[in-house]
């Protein structure tokens, strides 16, 4: 008799996770989740969820007990009081490790588009420590290297629409000609799946079929929603020091001087064949209405770990 496959998501409660977690159950696999936020609302049902407690490694390592492909997605998306991007790296260390005592057969991790060793900028220099340590580790690994990812969940994307709807001006950081190229967090987790049911491994630019510059796509958003914006061009110290204080008023961090200077030196741009298939534009037509309606706040979702991940419905 056939025997069910096990596979295991961390966040299947978030974002990505959840996405991921649903293609796996659709296609029949037994899910289990790891993650901190195990009495987060969600849609998702018919999974069981352990606590992603790395100081018990050996706990991580009987949650994954007879899992064939843990797909990651844990991540800290900035350096913050209530967590760092340092202890994010020790933390997915732990781990892989902790997989590879369990006998995983394959880790899917999503990493980020051109991490770099010594660039100066700690998220992408995190990721390219990990996409290391997950080779090193001589399981089957797919890295995935998504740009930018929406979705109903999404925060990014959301939260500009956010101020496009509110706003007379949207100032860009610099010219705005770098580029980026969003992949909708479906096509992302299709991939994943794909990914985690073949037996290679290798790296995997994940990326929408569109390329925008970072002005363009505000341009374009500002359309979709019909509002009158207008997009403008300010020095990056103004756009960091803009957001920092919509931030304080909101109670977020909206955007950091890091995320500023990943954008501006374009690494959320590679030279690759797209390997998602829906359209930024598209999507955000055909969620014109709802789109940006509610801000979605990054540390909302961090200190309150009940809250379900929706921007919208
Ligand atoms: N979102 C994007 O646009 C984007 C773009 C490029 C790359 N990525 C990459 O895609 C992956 C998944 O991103 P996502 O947006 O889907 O993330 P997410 O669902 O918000 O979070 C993924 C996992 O990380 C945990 N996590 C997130 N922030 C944390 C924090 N500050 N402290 C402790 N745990 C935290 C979550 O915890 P819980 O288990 O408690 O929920 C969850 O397990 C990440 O590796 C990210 O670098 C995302």
């Amino acid at each position: 008799m056939k025997t069910r496959p096990r596979d295991a998501v961390t966040g299947a409660f978030g974002y990505s996770g959840k996405y991921i977690a649903s293609r796996l159950l659709a296609r029949g696999s037994e899910v289990v989740t790891l993650t901190n936020s195990v009495s987060r609302k969600s849609e998702l049902t018919g999974l069981k969820a352990y606590p992603l407690n790395f100081d018990d490694p050996d706990g991580l390592s009987r949650s994954l007990e007879g899992v064939d492909v843990l797909y990651n997605t844990y991540w800290v998306r900035f350096n913050h009081k209530l967590f760092c991007h340092a202890d994010a790296v020790r933390n997915t260390k732990v781990l892989f490790s902790a997989a590879r005592q369990a006998g995983v057969r394959k880790v899917v991790h999503v990493s980020i588009t051109n991490p770099a060793h010594g660039c100066g900028l700690e998220y992408f220099e995190g990721k390219a420590e990990l996409e290391d340590a997950l080779i090193e580790t001589g399981m089957e690994y797919s890295i995935l290297r998504p740009a930018v990812i929406f979705g109903r969940e999404d925060i990014l994307i959301n939260n500009i629409a956010w101020f496009l709807r509110r706003l007379p001006y949207f100032g860009v950081p610099g010219n705005g000609r770098y580029r980026l190229q969003p992949i909708h967090v479906d096509d992302l987790a299709v991939l994943a799946v794909n990914h985690g049911a073949s037996f290679e491994s290798g790296i995997v630019q994940a990326i929408g079929p569109d390329t925008f510059t970072f002005k363009e796509m505000i341009e374009q958003i500002a359309k979709v929603l019909g509002v009158r914006c207008r997009v403008i061009e300010v020095s990056p110290g103004l756009a960091y020091w803009t957001t920092r204080f919509f931030g304080m008023a909101l109670g977020d961090v909206i955007l950091t001087r890091e995320e500023i200077s990943g954008l501006m030196k374009d690494y959320l741009h590679v030279e690759a064949p797209p390997s998602g298939m829906t359209s930024l534009l598209g999507w955000a037509s055909e969620n014109a209405d709802v789109l940006g309606r509610h801000y979605a706040s990054e540390l909302r979702r961090r200190r309150n770990r009940e809250v379900e991940y929706v921007s919208f419905s």
